[in-house]
């Protein structure tokens, strides 16, 4: 819009000078009205009071030019215009004084109408496993640790008892940070393939005794499938503290899966491997599905493989004793163990492919509601 718009002044005469003004007011009023948004409304600030071309400029010339007699009486309705128009160009005021476009809407609602309904949200299944696994270790007294996604090679691998080049390190596919390769082996980023290094960092930070869970999300370069994701969750466990035997171990373990999947269930320990205890154990289960006698899900073995276990090895301690001496492996001795959330969450209910698990698919996750 140009100046143009404005009415013209034509003398000086009180009826003249009447016209003009109103004239004025109801132009800008106008287009106040029609200035909803925050930018229609800074658009509408610099037509008006902008201090170089704004119109107020423009009208000022005009009051400027009134003859002597007269110019007392142009300036009155000049300044008047002026405090008419600059409060309704300032968002803040204008907001104050003018109904929002949603304000003079909801006059017209009717209140009786039902309201918009916000669906209530659910517990994600592996949240909710992980919560739940967690809660059966604090009731026997354990405390719950975080650490970080990205590690150090030293707290993924060497300071549990994977030196450089040992073929364990094989096992765990590891994605790694780029530009790494200027840093010295133990300073070099990646994902984190498991939550043990959080044991390390627990330890460093903490004297014995301890008992703590930790539960978190890692890493590892495998192909999605069925059972596999490249992003999954585990649950970790370390207990320390002096006589700890592996009696304590198979008690905690037995009474944590009876536990979460009901006083029936029984528990077996096989010898496995894992560098950073020494003995290392698998944890089987019986059959949850049959029971133990045999199906398709146990492949009729009558028993699930459930978790990594095993007494943290010596070499492992002593690796801590550097920052925490009190770590000393003739002085005390611990076990630890690790657990897939996924594999369990899948078990406990009924999931048959992971993928599911990561969909975000309303469908599926409304039925853990
Ligand atoms: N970190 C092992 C893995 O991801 C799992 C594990 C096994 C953790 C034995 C433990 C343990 O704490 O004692 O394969």
């Amino acid at each position: 819009m140009q100046p143009a718009d404005l009415p013209e002044l034509k003398d000086y005469s009180p009826a003249s000078l009447d016209s003009y003004f109103g004239g004025i007011l109801a132009l800008f009023e106008k287009e106040a009205a029609a200035a909803g948004t925050p930018d229609e409304l800074e658009q509408l600030r610099i037509r008006w009071i902008g201090r170089k071309q704004g119109l107020l400029v423009g009208i000022s010339e005009d009051v400027k030019k009134a003859p002597a007699d007269q110019r007392r009486e142009v300036g009155k309705r000049f300044n008047a215009l002026k405090s008419a128009i600059e409060p309704r160009c300032d968002p803040e005021q204008a907001q104050a004084r003018t109904p929002s476009a949603a304000e003079s809407a909801a006059e017209s609602i009717d209140i009786t109408l039902p309201g918009t309904r916000r669906a209530l949200g659910a517990e994600h299944p592996l949240i909710r496993t992980m919560n739940e696994i967690v809660t059966v270790f604090a009731a026997m007294g354990y405390s719950v640790g975080l650490g970080p996604e990205v590690e150090t090679d030293y707290y993924n691998f060497e300071s549990l008892n994977f030196p450089p080049g040992h073929p364990a390190r094989d096992t765990q596919d590891t994605l790694v940070i780029a530009q790494q390769e200027r840093k010295p082996l133990r300073d070099r980023l990646l994902m984190r393939t498991h939550t043990s290094p959080v044991q390390i960092h627990t330890m460093e930070q903490q004297p014995p005794p301890l008992r703590i869970v930790i539960p978190g999300k890692v890493h590892r370069n495998d192909a999605a499938d069925a059972t596999h994701s490249p992003i999954f969750h585990q649950v970790e466990g370390l207990c320390v503290d002096t006589n700890i035997t592996f009696s304590d171990l198979k008690g905690t373990l037995d009474h944590a899966m009876k536990a979460f999947f009901g006083s029936s269930v029984k528990t077996r320990f096989f010898p496995s491997f894992f560098p950073f205890t020494e003995p290392s154990a698998d944890v089987q289960i019986s059959c949850i599905f049959c029971g133990g006698r045999g199906c398709r899900k146990c492949k009729q073995s009558g028993w699930i493989e459930l978790l990594g276990c095993g007494m943290v090895d010596p070499a492992v301690f002593g690796l801590v004793a550097r920052q925490q001496p009190a770590y000393d492996p003739k002085k005390i001795s611990g076990f630890a163990f690790g657990m897939g959330v996924e594999r369990i969450a899948m078990m406990k209910y009924g999931i048959g492919d992971i993928s599911q698990l990561y969909s975000g698919d309303m469908r599926f996750l409304e039925q853990f509601r």
